[in-house]
């Protein structure tokens, strides 16, 4: 849990952050008229859809629904609480959190003096590499793979001697605790007594956040055939290292990644650090295991492209399949090159070069095309049985994680390899879909994407987001809302309340009235109103009068919606009445509603109303 921010500082922040500015980090944004628009992050699409008003410093995808402000997109980007949001907004923009919690500051405290170690350990572990007799074996090791030592030096390669306590004794001597060795995984405590080092005989692969800092470590035993545990042994979990949330060689490769518009996927150490060096430099290791929504996000705000290039007997594994599914749902293309059998990127880069490889990347198979080869592969398709599980499976790809243009391509494209109808797969695909909205719609605390699946949807007039959407950007027509709108007019409850806390904002005089609005309301169904109300091309730059009465014409319309329900609700009780025969009471209603029976106008409630109250 992080401590509250003072809503003063949150002020300060909101203020000196531009929403653009954020956004710009993650996507590009072009300009059209007032706003800025580029293609949404947090659902895939070809088209742009999604808008950040500067004015309004408030962003809204027409898409998905995804609105919000920069708090927002922060916390949904990097999967942030608000606090952790807030904090990042505040680093960026140079405002300061004023320390309050002596918890959470020594917790950042202990996770710095883990990173200042992992730092010396990664130096000591060069030291020895670069400059020890027992580092010349692992030294000549890894240039006979062809590494070259501007490379081990780029990527702090490093070796770590096999005697039990040569880290150890190091950082003591350089005064850190044996405590503080153990909880950042460099050390472990001896059975009986004493500590020995976690990583020894091994080369040494430091491993990198986006900024720099060490959070573990890979190492590689020297040689293969030694008895002395597995082939590779990373840091354990620590307060700084959690490896499903890292993405080896990102540090470097970010800039590339972001130059050559993709991203390529490895496995291991040694494929990153061999493309690297033969200047295929937009390459990142997931570290031998599937890719994680968290990976698949950091990859996410890099680019929209990303290839894999695993070696072949992974690549058609299920987890790996299903981790390429997230990244492809985050709305990245994703590709797979095909290896050959028996080779990574490193020895194919050895031995085909450079330009072989990139041929390979150049060559990818769509992700989901690629599955479908592996399914032919897996299933026979001659026989009932394998059809029937080919078919499961198709399905449950294309309603997980394909969008509805591409659900129709590989509906086509399997139809013809079952030879069958595309309609019976068609149908099939709908069937399981009103099964899994069925099953959405009873589960709870799904994650929101912005949108708003779990709470409930608002029932709202047009007239009602129109006039919100002036309401929030004119304090004159928020201003004369309040004298003539009734809050009986409006449908929804939760609308209500929305404008309420508008002319509450226009009462103290408040510009930022829109932004405020969103912190406010945790209803994402709320928020998305807002988000659109503000941002709705349509109602941008509209002179003063053509809003004036576009907002008149609002809440006439509101009004007379409501009074049409009210018309009904009375001609029902009228009509019991004159079943029972309650004259005087059918009379004192009809002289307290005169006003309802008298609204004139040619609107469609007009039409509708029944002769019975007209007399
Ligand atoms: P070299 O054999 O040196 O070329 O390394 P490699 O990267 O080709 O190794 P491999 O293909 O066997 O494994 C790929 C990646 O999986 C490695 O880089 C590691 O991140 C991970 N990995 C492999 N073996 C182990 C292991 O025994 N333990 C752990 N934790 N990870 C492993
Ligand atoms: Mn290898």
């Amino acid at each position: 849990m992080s401590r509250p921010i003072p809503e003063n500082i949150i002020e300060e922040i909101r203020q000196r952050t531009d929403l653009v500015e954020v956004v710009s980090e993650y996507l590009k944004l072009e300009r059209r008229g007032k706003n800025m628009v580029g293609l949404c992050p947090f659902h895939s699409e070809k088209t742009p859809s999604f808008t950040v008003s500067p004015e309004k410093q408030l962003y809204h995808c027409f898409g998905c629904g995804a609105s919000g402000n920069a708090f927002s997109f922060i916390m949904q980007m990097d999967n942030l609480n608000f606090p952790e949001a807030a904090r990042l907004l505040a680093g960026r923009c140079g405002v300061k959190i004023p320390e309050t919690n002596q918890v959470e500051r020594k917790k950042e405290d202990f996770k710095e003096n883990i990173y200042r170690l992992n730092r010396l350990a990664a130096r000591y572990y060069a030291y020895c590499l670069n400059n020890t007799e027992p580092g010349k074996q692992a030294l000549e090791y890894l240039h006979d793979r062809g590494i070259k030592q501007e490379t081990i030096e780029e990527f702090m390669v490093g070796y770590a001697p096999s005697d039990w306590q040569g880290f150890f004794k190091f950082a003591r001597k350089k005064g850190a605790g044996p405590d503080l060795m153990i909880k950042a995984g460099l050390v472990s405590p001896g059975r009986e007594k004493g500590y020995y080092d976690r990583f020894r005989g091994r080369i040494m692969f430091p491993i990198f956040d986006i900024s720099g800092k060490v959070s573990g470590f890979g190492g590689r035993l020297l040689s293969e055939n030694e008895k002395s545990g597995p082939k590779y042994l990373n840091s354990p979990e620590t307060p700084v290292f959690d490896k499903s949330s890292i993405l080896y060689g990102l540090n470097l490769a970010r800039e590339a990644i972001r130059r050559e518009k993709k991203a390529i996927v490895m496995e291991g150490y040694t494929d990153v650090i061999t493309a690297y060096q033969a200047g295929i430099k937009n390459v990142v290791a997931s570290l031998g295991t599937a890719l994680t929504k968290t990976q698949a996000r950091q990859l996410r705000f890099q680019t929209d492209m990303v290839i894999t290039a695993y070696d072949s007997d992974i690549a058609g594994e299920a987890a790996t399949w299903r981790g390429l599914a997230i990244l492809q749902s985050t709305g990245c293309l994703v590709q797979v090159a095909d290896l050959p059998e028996g080779s990574d990127p490193d020895s194919y880069i050895k031995e085909n070069g450079a330009g072989a490889f990139i041929d390979l990347i150049n060559n990818a198979t769509p992700l989901m095309e690629y599955h479908l080869l592996q399914m032919k592969k897996r299933y026979d398709l001659s026989t009932d049985r394998g059809r029937m599980e080919y078919t499961d499976e198709l399905i449950s790809i294309l309603l997980s994680e394909i969008n509805h243009v591409e659900q129709n391509y590989y509906l086509k494209k399997a139809a013809e390899e079952l030879g069958v109808d595309e309609e019976a797969l068609r149908s099939e695909l709908k069937k399981r879909q009103r099964w899994s909205n069925h099953y959405k719609s009873n589960k709870q605390g799904n994650e929101p994407a912005g949108g708003g699946e779990q709470s409930q949807k608002i029932n709202i007039n047009p007239a009602e987001k129109i006039l919100i959407s002036l309401m929030l950007q004119s304090k004159e027509i928020a201003e004369q809302g309040r004298t003539i709108l009734k809050l009986d007019y409006l449908s929804d409850s939760r609308v209500k309340e929305l404008v309420e806390s508008i002319w509450k904002h226009t009462e103290n005089n408040d510009t930022a009235a829109a932004d405020k609005l969103l912190n406010q309301f945790e209803d994402p169904q709320i928020n998305n109103l807002i988000g659109e109300a503000v941002t709705d091309p349509s109602l941008q730059d509209l002179p003063p009068h053509t809003a004036k009465r576009m907002a008149e014409d609002c809440i006439n319309k509101l009004y007379k919606v409501w009074a049409k329900k009210q018309q009904r609700e009375l001609q029902k009780k009228l009509k019991e009445l004159e079943k029972q025969g309650a004259d005087e009471q059918i009379e004192e209603l009809l002289r307290k509603h005169q006003d309802l029976l008298r609204i004139k106008d040619d609107s469609p409630y007009r039409s509708g109303k029944g002769g019975d109250i007209d007399g």
